[in-house]
């Protein structure tokens, strides 16, 4: 039997499990109440977890790494400085307690973005750093899990061995199948037989001759989603088969953000809060400790979603809202820097 999310209400989820990848990183596994039904999924996915901290829910999304169907989802998390709900799951929580969780979201998944067939063969060319390794190592096991016959070739940077995560999955990986390549690139190599270096072109080029025969995943942090852009257009390939994901926040620029003494009003909850122009307004909504999840604050999920009824933001990401919502008035509020004075109804 399978779990049934409430629509975008979140649930209660149990952990059930927890333990160490690395020394800085954590996995966790989450069970539904009765610990007896699967989760469907596209492997790739992210949920958003809720937890309550001083009194308050705080929301952060995290890529799923366990299998479509199994009868847990598992999480991996990483210290974040300053990174509040992730440092309370890697401190705090513990086996047995529970947590919200929003249903499995995200369009950077392997079903609706399968590899290319390059001569008869699906052939995909995993890319990721620290982290991002997650949603591409979900991605990985369930072709595996599948036998979906799909050729993966798995390009990972980490700062060393240690700090691999998911090492011992596949190395293991590599040597039971045939058609999985592990290429790890490390900053620090010490006594591994894996090359050190920094990713380039060349090193692309080294590590994965025919690239260009591959669809691209890439997930890590944004700088370095930037620079393996930068490698692959320099290098001729087709961005027509190229995907990537990144939870990197959208931060105001500092250039904008100056005292213009701006007004957030949200009427419904009595609130007239100060702001200044360019501030991302899910902060402003936030600081005011209004009820509003913002769970990847990247602009992917959805959840910060609500309605500027006067005013202008200016937004960078609409990705999770129809044209109809648009032309309401309908924001992401994580994407969305304050232009003027706004009106503005949550949910
Ligand atoms: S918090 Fe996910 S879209 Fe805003």
């Amino acid at each position: 039997m399978f779990f049934e999310w409430q629509g975008n209400q979140a649930v209660t989820l149990r952990c059930v499990d927890k333990f160490h990848e690395t020394a800085d990183t954590v996995s966790i596994k989450l069970a539904d109440l009765s610990e007896s039904l699967c989760f469907e999924f596209k492997a790739g996915q992210f949920i958003s977890l809720g937890v309550e901290i001083d009194g308050k829910m705080a929301f952060r999304a995290y890529s799923l790494s366990s299998l479509s169907g199994d009868d847990y989802l598992q999480l991996t998390i990483k210290r974040v400085d300053g990174g509040k709900v992730s440092n309370y799951l890697l401190d705090q929580l513990l086996i047995g307690d529970t947590v919200q969780a929003l249903p499995p979201a995200g369009d950077f998944n392997c079903i609706d973005h399968p590899p290319l067939v390059v001569e008869g063969q699906q052939k995909a060319l995993l890319i990721s750093a620290g982290c991002g390794i997650t949603p591409v190592f979900a991605m990985a096991k369930q072709w595996l899990h599948n036998a979906s016959g799909v050729d993966v070739t798995f390009l990972h940077i980490a700062r060393s061995q240690s700090e691999t995560i998911y090492l011992d999955e596949l190395e293991t990986y590599h040597a039971a199948y045939a058609d999985f390549n592990l290429a790890l690139l490390l900053k620090h190599r010490g006594e591994t037989s894996y090359p050190e270096g920094r990713l380039n072109a060349t090193w692309l080029q080294v590590l994965v001759p025919d690239f260009k025969q591959r669809t691209v995943y890439l997930c890590g942090p944004n700088p370095f989603m930037q620079d393996v852009q930068g490698y692959l257009s320099e290098l001729g390939f087709d961005m027509a088969n190229f995907f990537q994901e990144s939870f990197s926040p959208v931060t105001k620029d500092s250039a904008e953000a100056h005292d213009a003494g701006l007004n957030v009003k949200v009427p419904d909850f009595s609130q007239s809060i100060v702001a200044h122009k360019g501030q991302v307004l899910a902060e402003v909504l936030e600081g005011a400790g209004l009820p509003l999840i913002v769970a990847c604050r990247s602009g992917i999920c959805g959840s910060c979603k609500c309605k500027v009824r006067e005013g202008d933001v200016s937004s960078t990401s609409m990705e999770t809202l129809t044209a109809e919502e648009i032309e309401q008035g309908y924001v992401l509020a994580c994407s969305s820097t304050l232009e003027s004075d706004v009106e503005v109804e949550l949910g």
